[in-house]
C-alpha cells in the first residue's frame, strides 16, 4: 500500500485514475484540486473515505504543497491548464499552472525526497504529416507548437533538469488523446456527443483531417500505475494505444453510433496553428514494463463513452451552454 497525492484529480483523466487505482490496488488517495471550470467535485462522489480525501487547492501554494507531500509516499501529478483552444484565447494561466505549478512540486519532492511522476502529453513533439511512416518516440525532438503544448514541454524540461541537477526521483509519461467518462464538454468528443444530444449539429474545425491517436483513459490509468510501481527514475515512457482516426472518421462513427445521418455536422473556422497528426509507438513502455492496453476496439469504447454522457446529463449540462456560446463567439 502507499500513500499517494493525485494533483487536478478532479478533472478528466486524474479522476479516471483515482477510480482505477482505488479498484485495482490498495493505496490511499488524496487529491488536490483547484477546481477551475475543469475540476468536478462530482467526479469523485461517492469514494471511499477511509482511503480517500479531497484538497481544494491550488499547485502553485507552495505552503500547502508542502504540507501534504509531507504525508505522501508518491505524487502523480496531472493538474494542468489542457484545453489548447482556450490557450490560443488567454495563455497566461497555462504559464502559472503547467509551469509555475510544476516548478513548485519539484521543489516539494526536492525537500521531500518524494517519488514524482509527471503526466504529459504527446503533443510536445509538435506533428507529423498524414503519410510520415514515423510515429513519435521518447527520442523524438520536442517541437511544440501552441501556447498550451509549449508549456506542457516546458513543464517536461523542468522535471528532467529536477533529476539530473537535484537528484529527483521522477519519471514522465507522453500520452496520447484521451477518451472516456468525465471529460469536459470542451473537448472534441464529448462536445459532438452532447450536441446530438441536444440536437445541434457536430462541429468540425476545417476539413476534419487531423489525426489524433486515441487511447481510452482507463487504459492511460493503468499505464501510469505500471510506471510507479516498475519504471525507471529518470526515464520518460510514451503511452498510446494505435488509435489513429481523423477527425472527420469520429464524428462520422459518432453520428451513426446515436442513430443520426453521417453528414448531419457543419465545418466550422479552423484552430489556429492546428497540430496535423500525432502517432504514439509504445513500444518502449511495452516491451520494458510489459504493459497492453485492454481497449482494443474503439467502436465500443466509444459507444460505451456515449451511454456514458447519455445517461449522465446532469454531470455535463451545467457546462454545455457557457462553453457553446465561447466556441460561437469564436466562430466554431
Ligand atoms: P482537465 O482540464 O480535464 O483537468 C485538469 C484538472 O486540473 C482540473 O480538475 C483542474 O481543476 C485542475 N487544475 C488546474 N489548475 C490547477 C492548479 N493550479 N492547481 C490545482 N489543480 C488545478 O485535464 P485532463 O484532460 O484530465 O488532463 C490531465 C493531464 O493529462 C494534463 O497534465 C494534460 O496535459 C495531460 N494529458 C491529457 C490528455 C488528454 O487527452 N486529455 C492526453 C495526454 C496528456
Ligand atoms: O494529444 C494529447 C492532447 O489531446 C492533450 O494533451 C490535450 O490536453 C487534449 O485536450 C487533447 O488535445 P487536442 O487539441 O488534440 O484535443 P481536442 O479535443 O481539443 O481536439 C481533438 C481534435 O478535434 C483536434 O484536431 C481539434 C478537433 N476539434 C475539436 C473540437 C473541440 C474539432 O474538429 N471540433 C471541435 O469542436
Amino acid at each position: 500500500m502507499a500513500r499517494l497525492l493525485v494533483t487536478g484529480g478532479a478533472g478528466f483523466i486524474g479522476s479516471n485514475f483515482v477510480h482505477h487505482a482505488l479498484a485495482h490496488t490498495d493505496h490511499h488517495i488524496t487529491v488536490l484540486d483547484k477546481l477551475t471550470y475543469a475540476g468536478n467535485a462530482a467526479s469523485l462522489e461517492g469514494l471511499d473515505p477511509s482511503r480517500f480525501r479531497f484538497v481544494h487547492g491550488d499547485i502553485v501554494d507552495a505552503a500547502l504543497v508542502d504540507e501534504l507531500f509531507a504525508d505522501v509516499d508518491a505524487v502523480v501529478h496531472y493538474a494542468a491548464e489542457s484545453h489548447n483552444d482556450n490557450s490560443l484565447h488567454d495563455p497566461r494561466p497555462f504559464l502559472d499552472t503547467n509551469i509555475v505549478g510544476t516548478y513548485t512540486l519539484l521543489e516539494a519532492a526536492r525537500r521531500h525526497g518524494t517519488r514524482l511522476h509527471h503526466i504529459s502529453t504527446d503533443e510536445v513533439y509538435g506533428d507529423l504529416e498524414l503519410d510520415d511512416p514515423a510515429r513519435f518516440t521518447e527520442t523524438t525532438p520536442y517541437n511544440p507548437s501552441s501556447p498550451y503544448s509549449s508549456t506542457k514541454a516546458g513543464s517536461d524540461l523542468l522535471v528532467r533538469a529536477w533529476v539530473r541537477s537535484f537528484g529527483v526521483a521522477a519519471t514522465i509519461s507522453n500520452c496520447s488523446n484521451n477518451y472516456g467518462p468525465y471529460q469536459h464538454v470542451e473537448k472534441f468528443i464529448p462536445r459532438q456527443v452532447t450536441n446530438v444530444l441536444r440536437g445541434i449539429r457536430p462541429k468540425l474545425y476545417g476539413a476534419g483531417e487531423n489525426v489524433r491517436d486515441w487511447i481510452h483513459a482507463e487504459d492511460h490509468s493503468a499505464a501510469v500505475l505500471t510506471i510507479l510501481d516498475k519504471g525507471e527514475i529518470g526515464e520518460t515512457y510514451l503511452i498510446g494505444a494505435d488509435g489513429e482516426k481523423n477527425n472527420k472518421e469520429v464524428v462520422e462513427l459518432i453520428l451513426e453510433l446515436m442513430g443520426e445521418p453521417a453528414d448531419a455536422y457543419d465545418h466550422v473556422t479552423d484552430r489556429a496553428g492546428h497540430d496535423l497528426r500525432y502517432a504514439i509507438d509504445s513500444t518502449k513502455l511495452r516491451s520494458e514494463l510489459g504493459w497492453t492496453p485492454a481497449y482494443q476496439d474503439f467502436e465500443a469504447g466509444l459507444a460505451a463513452t456515449i451511454e456514458w454522457y447519455r445517461d449522465n446529463e446532469s454531470w455535463w449540462a451545467p457546462a454545455k451552454d457557457a462553453t457553446e456560446a465561447f466556441y460561437a463567439s469564436k466562430g466554431q
